[in-house]
């Protein structure tokens, strides 16, 4: 069987005031109808049965998560007892699907991206599944990469590999590098060799494949599996064991260190919108090269992002540019756009609650 295990606890600063500790931007309402995690699920219809797609969140974002969740079956949302980044929640999620059937086949999707060609994405996915069902490797999906940003991960991917099972058309290629957030002039030097790709935080591999690769590359989480193999107390396991794990992402934890990498090209579409600027792409335009989700009027305004919480909002510029305005019930930012990187530094000297 195949499993899918979304990962939805990741914090976000930078969409405040709109995203909040209990609402980081997976849980966000940003481009179209729904959220990114409701995205993220429907997009698996036809590939994955609702009763295979779990969650993993942590207890601040558990009850919001619950809520824009709720077609899912509620035994398959866990919230984690501890902070502690990607690969303990990936060790988590193995132990959790091992427990259901110890040879599936597990595909890790984080919850916070924007991919429209739901039929491009079926197919790398069902290539995917297919090369991790016939070969002992860790699959990544690759995109291509379009300027040097420090903060994806980057795989440089080598001739296609010789294990590829005969009949698939997204041909996996071997990887010979895994570099996670490289510094700015290291990503530039990947961009210009010209065989990266930008790693799209998705992975496939089959259960045991990752429990050995974990084995050999971190001990600690390999055990804790194997511990939370051996219990019979599966919740009380986890609240004892969760919080002595080492934060760390999967990225730095196993695919920077494992020797069996492959990557598939995506042949879709991909945004991992990471900041008020990438959102306002999706926005519609005003005049004047304004950005907004409501009505506006300007008077000698030009290049301003404004995002309201209720799309109703009547906005009037008058002889401003390039500012990001966002608003929301309680709080306004408003900020150069040159500036976005900065809202994190920002947040941090509001008060908590906000
Ligand atoms: N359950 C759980 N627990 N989920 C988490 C946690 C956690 O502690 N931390 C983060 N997540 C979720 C986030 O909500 C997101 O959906 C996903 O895991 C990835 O985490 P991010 O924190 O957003 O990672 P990133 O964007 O910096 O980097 C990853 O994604 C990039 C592409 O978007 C890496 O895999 C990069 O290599 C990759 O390029
Ligand atoms: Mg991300």
């Amino acid at each position: 069987q195949t499993y899918a295990l979304i990962l939805a606890g990741g914090s976000g600063t930078r969409f405040w005031p709109l995203s909040r500790d209990k609402k980081p931007k997976q849980l966000l309402n940003l481009l179209g109808d729904t959220t990114l995690l409701n995205q993220t699920i429907s997009r698996l219809e036809g590939l994955i049965p609702k009763e295979n797609i779990l969650i993993l969140t942590n207890e601040l974002q558990i009850d919001e998560v619950r809520h824009v969740a709720s077609e899912l079956p509620a035994e398959n949302i866990f919230a984690e007892p501890a902070k502690r980044d990607t690969a303990p929640a990936v060790a988590l999620g193995v132990g959790l699907i091992a427990a259901r059937d110890p040879e599936a086949i597990m595909i890790v999707l984080p919850a916070d991206q924007l991919i429209n060609d739901i039929e491009s994405y079926h197919s790398v996915l069902s290539d995917a599944i297919t090369t991790a069902q016939h070969t002992e490797s860790l699959i990544t999906v690759g995109i291509k990469p379009t300027w040097a940003c420090p903060s994806y991960g980057y795989v440089e991917r080598g001739a296609p590999s010789p294990l590829a099972p005969a009949g698939i058309k997204n041909i996996p290629h071997e990887v010979t590098c895994f570099r996670e957030k490289p510094a700015p002039e290291l990503a530039e030097k990947f961009l210009n060799k010209g065989n990266f790709a930008w790693n799209a935080g998705m992975f496939i591999w089959s259960i045991p494949t990752v429990i050995k690769e974990l084995k050999l590359h971190t001990p600690q989480l390999a055990e804790f599996i194997e511990e939370l193999k051996a219990s019979d107390d599966l919740a009380n396991t986890v609240s004892e064991k969760f919080k002595t794990l080492a934060p760390i992402s999967i990225d730095y934890a196993l695919m920077e260190k494992a020797a069996h990498v492959l990557n598939i090209e995506a042949s879709f579409d991909w945004d991992d919108v990471g900041s008020w600027i990438s959102v306002s792409k999706y926005l519609a335009d005003a005049p004047n090269k304004n950005k907004t989700n409501s009505p506006l009027e300007e008077l000698d305004s030009s290049n301003n992002i404004v995002f309201t919480e209720s799309k109703n909002t009547q906005v009037a510029l008058l002889g401003v540019d390039d500012l990001i305005v966002v608003q929301t019930g309680d709080s306004i930012l408003i900020a150069n756009r040159h500036q976005a990187d900065d809202i994190k530094k920002l947040v941090k000297k509001l008060p908590k609650e906000l």
